[in-house]
């Protein structure tokens, strides 16, 4: 009896999700995604939404002709909006961030809705749960997110089985170290990784930026961060035709720290940097839930982003290739991520709170500008 009731539960939530979304696409209407899909979708816990339009998304894409049908309405191909960086020619500068699709299960899909490139990741090497549930919280009154998954992951070979073949969308790996592996060990569990994705992503990202698991950003400091992006770039400079390797910073670093950073990029000749990963931060929230442990994303990032990667373009002179990420909601936000210095930009949370339509608002803004 309880089984059914949850089946039962699971089915219409599931029918309502499918229903709203064909809806959407076919509307295609932001007002609509904020005042009717969004307070729905929101109604359900936020990791079980997240699981339940994954499995939707991937339902309703085999559907014949609604993956046409979504890159129709969401795409632009437009030649002017193609950008070269770091030897890699992206369609559009506008990408999914890292933690959206961890596992690379649903990025041929959600290319279609118009980004130029996608990260997958954090993958580990082992497969790991996370942290313990509930570990994933909606901060409304804010449009921001608080996380705490830790890394939960299916681990290097299952993700890997994920990119065979992929010839659809540029495709970012970002990397991380396992939560049972000590400091000591870790570079080892990102060598592993490199090593195993080299052949399956198009560029990779050095993650040790991420709060939630334990002493990770222990690695951001200049020794152990100089020993680990050597040891990388050694590897990939004795590789045939070696692959962009960026590095994802933290917005809770001080001046001090940056300007480390930049001189760690400069001398170990790193390709680049994304900025910035979720924020420990929580000053001024309104929401009641703004105590939870983890990472904060969203409007609430969007200032401290921005002054990062103002700060690591005036300081590099501009020569260090910047993606910049953190509470991108609108087009303005996008608009002032680039310039304040950011070559591409990337997007999460903002994606959630605004609707698949907001990436292609920042394309078409973008050719306007032109
Ligand atoms: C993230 N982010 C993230 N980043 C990363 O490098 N590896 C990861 O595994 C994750 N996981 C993750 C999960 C969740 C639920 C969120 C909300 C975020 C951080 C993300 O890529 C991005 O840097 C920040 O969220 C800031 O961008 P937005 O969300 O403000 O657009």
């Amino acid at each position: 009896m309880y089984l059914n009731n949850n089946w039962q539960e699971l089915s219409d939530i599931l029918f309502c999700s499918l229903f709203l979304f064909y809806f959407c696409i076919l509307l295609n209407n932001l007002i609509m995604y904020k005042k009717i899909i969004l307070p729905i979708l929101f109604l359900v816990d936020p990791e079980k939404i997240h699981d339940i339009i994954f499995f939707s998304i991937k339902i309703l894409f085999k559907i014949p002709l609604v993956n046409l049908i979504v890159r129709k309405i969401y795409t632009i191909d437009d030649s002017r909006l193609e950008k070269t960086l770091f030897g890699i020619k992206f369609k559009n500068p506008v990408g999914l961030a890292a933690g959206f699709d961890k596992n690379a299960e649903l990025y041929k899909e959600l290319s279609s809705f118009g980004f130029g490139f996608i990260e997958i990741g954090t993958v580990t090497p082992k497969p790991q749960s996370g942290n313990p549930k509930k570990r994933l919280f909606r901060l409304v009154e804010d449009s921001g997110i608080i996380n705490r998954m830790g890394f939960n992951n299916v681990g290097l070979d299952e993700v890997i089985k994920n990119l065979k073949n992929n010839k659809t969308v540029l495709i970012g790996g970002n990397i991380g170290k396992n939560k049972i592996t000590p400091n000591s060990l870790a570079i080892d569990d990102y060598i592993a990784s490199f090593n195993l994705l080299f052949n399956h992503v198009d560029y990779f990202v050095v993650n040790v930026s991420s709060p939630n698991t334990p002493n990770l950003r222990d690695l951001q400091e200049k020794e152990p961060l100089t020993k680990l992006i050597n040891s990388l770039l050694l590897i990939n400079r004795a590789k045939e035709s070696p692959k962009p390797v960026l590095l994802k910073i933290a917005p809770d670093l001080n001046d001090n720290q940056l300007m480390d950073i930049i001189s760690i990029v400069k001398d170990t000749g790193l390709d680049g940097i994304i900025a910035t990963n979720t924020t420990i931060n929580r000053q001024n929230l309104k929401s009641d839930n703004k105590k939870e442990l983890g990472g904060l994303s969203g409007k609430p990032l969007n200032s401290r982003s921005t002054e990062v990667i103002k700060f690591i373009s005036k300081n590099s002179n501009k020569t260090i290739p910047i993606i910049g990420v953190g509470g991108i909601h609108s087009v303005e936000d996008a608009l002032e991520k680039f310039d304040a210095g950011a070559d591409l930009i990337q997007i999460y949370t903002g994606f959630i709170y605004e609707g698949p339509n907001l990436i292609r608002s920042i394309n078409k803004a973008l050719l306007n500008r032109l």
